[in-house]
């Protein structure tokens, strides 16, 4: 219950404030975000690839109200490409797109202006020899993101896709992914949903991660396990090894700064570890959502608050 009471009040401007102003917020930040500037994003990421994992980074932004903001959000992207490619990293680093940030949510034309913007940023990534995978967001924006996943794949048939466990009409979207050529990243889902649509209990979306890995892993498609939970990563491993995949047909996704012994783990085991790396000064989202994930990081953080 905590979890999504919290992701309600992270919406009031009050908590915003409290929790952007406070000092002790900066120290817990910095265990889940990569930083504030590119710079400090390439320097973890060379890290972690210099350790043998792979890396997607997300620049954090998720609230876009104007077209110049989506359009500096789109050049900050390939900028970032940019970079990535200049100091040979393109070939260890892919990115994450949140569509939000490249205008969905404007009045009008939103999904339009997205696109336009989403299709920059591919054309940058094919041109530097890297990928693109669109995160997933609320409930209200999947047939719209997936419309512009659809529409990318055209030109773009490496893109990549999330799609989230705890949604009823996910298992029927995994069907739809499951071709060849297609990269599903599957996660739990991070978002305060109704009922109307999503499991309200954490074991039924647990089962449904099962179902539906089991759909991408008998599919032909290249699947991306994004979880930290280790039973569904022993079950991930099992159902592979029963479709005969091969582990470099599939690979698994940790967040930056959650379950690093896990990931090195998987890596010396010699499977395919990527890590989700956000870096940039917009981060209260995305704290937020690691935050409302797990009680201990709210008990942290309040015993943080009152002990300063
Ligand atoms: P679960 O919540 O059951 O956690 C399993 C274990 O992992 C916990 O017991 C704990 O040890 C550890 N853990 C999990 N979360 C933690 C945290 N915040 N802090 C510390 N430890 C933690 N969601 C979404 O809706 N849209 C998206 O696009 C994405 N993208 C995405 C990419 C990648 C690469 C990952 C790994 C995750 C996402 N997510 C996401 C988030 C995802 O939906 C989910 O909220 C988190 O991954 C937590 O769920 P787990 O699968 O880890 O399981």
């Amino acid at each position: 219950m905590l979890g999504p009471t919290l992701l309600a009040a992270s919406q009031k401007p009050q908590v915003r404030r409290l929790v952007t102003t406070v000092p002790v917020t900066r120290q817990i930040v910095d265990r889940f975000v990569a930083g504030e500037a590119l710079d400090e994003a390439l320097a973890a990421t060379r890290a972690l690839v210099d350790a043998g994992m792979t890396v997607t980074i997300d620049r954090l932004g998720e609230d876009t109200t104007s077209p110049e903001q989506a359009a500096e959000t789109r050049d900050a992207y390939v900028q970032l490409l940019d970079v990535l490619a200049e100091a040979g990293l393109a070939d260890g680093a892919e990115v994450s797109l949140k569509l939000s940030a490249m205008g969905q949510a404007l009045p009008v034309d939103g999904e339009q202006v997205a696109l336009a913007n989403a299709r920059a940023v591919c054309e940058a990534a094919q041109r530097l020899g890297t990928t693109v995978t669109l995160d997933m967001e609320d409930h209200t924006t999947i047939d719209s993101t997936l419309s512009v996943l659809r529409r990318l794949r055209a030109d773009f048939p490496w893109v990549g896709a999330v799609l989230q466990t705890c949604l009823h009409r996910t298992e029927a979207d995994c069907r739809e992914l499951a071709h060849e050529g297609s990269r599903v990243r599957l996660v739990k889902g991070a978002y305060a949903e109704p009922d109307s649509v999503a499991y309200p209990k954490k074991a039924d979306v647990d089962l449904a991660y099962v179902r539906c890995l089991k759909i991408l892993m008998n599919g032909a498609g290249y699947p991306m396990v994004a979880t930290h939970d280790k039973q569904m990563i022993a079950i991930a491993e099992q159902l592979a090894a029963v479709a005969g995949r091969d582990r470099d047909s599939y690979e698994f996704q940790m967040l930056y700064g959650i379950s690093t012994a896990e990931q090195r783990r998987l890596r010396d085991s010699g499977a395919r570890m990527r890590i989700y790396l956000p870096y940039g000064s917009d981060w209260y989202g995305y704290f937020m959502r690691r935050l409302a994930e797990r009680p201990a990081n709210v008990a942290f953080f309040l015993r943080s608050l009152v002990s300063r």
